[in-house]
Formats: structure tokens, C-alpha cells, sequence
């Protein structure tokens, strides 16, 4: 079980099914409507719009017995629980990181950590930022530059690493301009940009340059775990290692993380900021309490610290990850036999379409990102999102409102679907491909002013 599967093959699952859920598919007029009301925008559908439901692997994950039975022991108590104890122990042994500050979720700790840190005049280099990274750190008045290695754009590039960090950018940036960045961040995996990974090596080469420079460097490691398994595959002298000895590596060369457990904490709800900085910790502390709760829930039940205790550590087990990646090539391998084009390789959450491959026709102005999302949904009730110029084309962004990349995200939710279910989404996306010039372009007749793809509306063209 230690290793993916060939391709092609059946994921092979490392668990059995102990509670169900059910599920059904709406009929094809049902879906049709469901598309009008919701103003084209897929994140207003409701569930039972939905059959396969691939908008997010974040808090969609299936807890596991153990997480359910540690839930059972949650100790309600508002100051000194013993969860927070159990939970700081556990995230302490996997990142060394001192000090841990639990929020309910990523852009919770997003946000203690920028307006502690990011002031108007300052800029935030990331590999790439998310969308909420980069939302908390305009919000604060700062500039948020993508430094990403040049493969990271380019769907086709086989690199292994294409979640790396352009080290000579970052350098030319410091030299020029190092009294402005507050912090430096590397998001692992580069979920913008295709689910990619960074190396240990080029971490390393951030580091240093970082801290040539007296700034801190801070991972959101939402995705560390599968970081690793990356790394562990792919990276000279890593196979044999454990994705704990991995993740320690990658936390020894950072001052802090900002993390999701959402995804790899394998929780429904539930995050942290860590950090070494002791003055630091304190500040954050103190916003945490006006923002989240006490410092020793964060915005959280007891019994959710207990889970995301015990999640953290199951996200790094191998069978786990090796299940978890065999399922994103499985779907990609079907997607790949059809020719539908997607970005390569596939990462550790998803497979992301390459739009402009999928629908050479439709302009940058049809949004065609948003526009074969909902096509997705019209042909087989599967629902997907948009990483694109809906998302990061609001004209805030450094490239006068032209996402870089147009990608639609099939995102794989941890331990809940069946290979059957990753088949019957594969082939809805076939279809749709086999019929492609019949999908025709979307206008935005809603548009928020900040995170607009979350509240869009769309009419077609
Ligand atoms: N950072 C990254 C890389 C993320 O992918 C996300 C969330 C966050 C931060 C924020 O975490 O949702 O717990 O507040 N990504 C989800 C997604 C929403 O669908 O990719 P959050």
C-alpha cells in the first residue's frame, strides 16, 4: 500500500465505509433551473442541486472513527482545555514551531497574521497567493507580487516542482526593497497554480534569502502533507523518509505557517497561526481575542481542537496519501485517454482544466473558466470551480484584471468519494469536451468589489 497506483489502475482505498450519505443526481430541467436562480455562480447551488460536489477539498473531508471518537472527549471549558493542550502538542511535534494560535479556519489566522504584519506601502511576495491570502493582504493596504518559477504558468511543463519560488526575483526584490516586505510566504502546495509543490531545495534557497535579510518567512501549509508526498516521490535522497521527518525539514527552514485544517488537518472547520516569535505570538493573541475567542479555542468548539489533533497526524500517513494521489491520477488518466487538456502533472487536491486548451473559441471576455464550470453542471450535476479571471481578474491584481492562468478545479474532497463516483465526473467533463463548440461565453452582471467570484452573477452572452 506504500505506493500510488500504477495508472490507470483503481485507487485502492485504505478504509472501509462505516456511516452513508445519500445522494442523488437532479434531472437535467431541475439543473437547468437550479443554473437560472443561481445566477449562473455555482456557489449557490444548494447540496441537493449537486451529485458530485468537487467546488472544494476544504472542510469536506469524511472524519474517521478515531476523529469521531476524540470528539467524544472535547472538554467544553472556556479557559485551559485539555484539547488545547492535546492539539498544541501534536501541531508542536509536527512543525516545531513555539507558539500556537488556534483560529476557526485559514483566512481566520490569514487575518490575524496580515493586520498584525501588513501595513499600506508594504508588500507580501508568495509563490503564489490564494485568493483569501491575497484579499487579507490588499485589505491592509499592502501589495500581494507573485514570484512563482515561469514553469508555474505553463500547464504544459512537466517540472516537477512547479509550486517553487523564483529565487532570483525574490532576491532582486529584498536587495531593492527589503524595509518593505514584512514577511515573505510559500504556499504549499500552489493551489492557484495547479495543486503544485515547491522542493526542499528551493525552501532552502527562500530561506536563505529571507534571512539574509532579517525577513520572516512564513509557509500556509494547508496542503503540507501532500507538499511532502511530493517530495518524497520526486526529490533526490527523500523516498525513504516519512512525510513527518519531510514536514519537519520544511518547518525548520520557516519562522511560522499560517494553516487550513481544513485540508490537511482533515477537519470540517478548524486552523492556526504558529509562529517562533514570542513578541509576535503576543500581538496575535491579542487580536485573536478581539476576532476569534480565547487563545485556547480560537473560535472553536473544544471538541474540534481534539479532532484536528488527531486529523493532523492521519493526513501524514502514507497509505493515506498515496490513496489520496491515486485518485487525482486516476481522474486525470480518464480525462488524459479522451484528450481533454488539464494542467501537468496533476497535483495533490485536483485536476485543474486548462480552459484556454478546452475552449480555444470563447474570448478572455466570454469568463470561459466560469462558463465550462457551468457547462460541467448542466451535463452531469458535478459541480467545480473556476480558478481564473472570475477569481483573480478583478482588476486589483498586478496584471490589469488578466488572470494568468485559466483553470477549472476539480477538487477532490479527502476519504469521501468512490473511484465509480471520480468516473462518472471524468466522463461528464468528456462529454462536454466532445461537444465544445457548442459552449458559448458568460457576462458578469453582478460584480462585487473584492472576492467576487464567491458572489457573482452571471447571464449567458
Ligand atoms: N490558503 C490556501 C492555499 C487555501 O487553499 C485556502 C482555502 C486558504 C488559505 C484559506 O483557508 O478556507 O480555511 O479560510 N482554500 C479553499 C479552496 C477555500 O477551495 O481552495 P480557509
Amino acid at each position: 500500500m506504500g505506493r500510488p497506483s500504477d495508472p490507470g489502475s483503481l485507487p485502492l482505498e485504505p478504509y472501509r465505509v462505516k456511516v452513508v450519505e445519500a445522494i442523488s443526481c437532479p434531472s437535467r430541467e431541475a439543473r437547468e433551473s437550479a443554473l437560472e436562480a443561481a445566477g449562473y455562480n455555482l456557489f449557490n447551488l444548494t447540496s441537493d442541486q449537486v451529485y458530485i460536489d468537487l467546488l472544494t477539498d476544504s472542510g469536506t473531508s469524511a472524519l474517521s472513527d478515531r476523529q469521531w471518537a476524540a470528539m467524544m472527549v472535547g472538554d467544553e471549558t472556556y479557559a485551559g482545555s485539555r484539547n488545547f493542550a492535546r492539539f498544541v502538542e501534536v501541531v508542536r511535534d509536527l512543525t516545531g514551531f513555539p507558539h500556537i494560535i488556534p483560529a476557526h479556519q485559514g483566512r481566520a489566522a490569514e487575518n490575524l497574521l496580515f493586520s498584525t504584519l501588513a501595513r499600506p506601502g508594504t508588500i507580501v511576495p508568495n509563490n503564489m497567493h490564494f485568493d483569501t491570502t491575497r484579499a487579507h493582504v490588499l485589505r491592509n493596504g499592502a501589495q500581494a507580487q507573485n514570484l512563482a518559477v515561469r514553469e508555474a504558468y505553463d500547464p504544459e511543463s512537466p517540472a516537477p516542482f512547479k509550486g517553487n519560488m523564483d529565487v532570483g526575483k525574490l532576491a532582486a526584490l529584498l536587495e531593492g526593497s527589503s524595509g518593505k516586505v514584512p514577511l515573505v510566504m510559500m504556499t504549499l502546495t500552489n493551489n492557484t497554480g495547479g495543486g503544485q509543490p515547491a522542493s526542499l531545495e528551493n525552501l532552502r534557497a527562500v530561506s536563505e534569502v529571507c534571512h539574509r535579510h532579517r525577513i520572516p518567512l512564513y509557509l500556509d501549509m494547508c496542503r503540507w502533507a501532500e507538499n511532502a508526498y511530493f517530495i518524497r516521490e520526486r526529490e533526490t535522497g527523500q523516498g525513504a523518509r516519512s512525510i513527518r521527518e519531510i514536514g519537519r525539514d520544511l518547518f525548520a527552514l520557516a519562522d511560522g505557517a499560517t494553516m487550513s485544517a481544513k485540508k490537511d488537518g482533515l477537519v470540517n472547520i478548524g486552523g492556526f497561526v504558529a509562529t517562533r516569535d514570542a513578541a509576535l505570538a503576543d500581538r496575535l493573541k491579542e487580536a485573536l481575542i478581539v476576532f476569534e475567542g480565547f487563545p485556547t479555542y480560537g473560535g472553536l468548539a473544544r471538541r474540534d481542537l481534539e479532532a484536528m489533533a488527531v486529523g493532523l497526524l492521519e493526513a501524514t500517513d502514507l497509505d493515506y496519501l498515496s490513496h489520496r494521489v491515486a485518485q487525482v491520477r486516476f481522474l486525470a488518466d480518464r480525462l488524459k485517454a479522451a484528450g481533454v487538456p488539464f494542467f501537468e502533472p496533476v497535483g495533490g487536491h485536483g485536476v485543474y482544466l486548462d480552459v484556454r486548451r478546452f475552449l480555444p473559441n470563447l474570448s478572455r471576455d466570454d469568463l470561459p473558466g466560469q462558463a465550462l464550470a457551468v457547462e460541467i453542471y448542466r451535463e452531469g450535476g458535478v459541480r467545480t470551480v473556476e480558478v481564473g479571471s472570475v477569481m483573480f481578474g478583478d482588476g486589483e491584481s498586478p496584471n490589469n484584471g488578466e488572470s494568468p492562468l485559466e483553470l477549472v478545479r476539480l477538487a477532490i474532497p479527502r476519504r469521501v468519494y468512490s473511484a465509480s463516483h471520480l468516473a462518472y465526473a471524468a466522463d461528464a467533463v468528456i462529454r462536454v469536451y466532445q461537444r465544445r463548440s457548442s459552449v458559448g461565453g458568460l457576462r458578469m452582471v453582478h460584480a462585487p468589489e473584492h472576492l467576487r467570484h464567491f458572489t457573482a452573477r452571471f447571464a449567458p452572452k
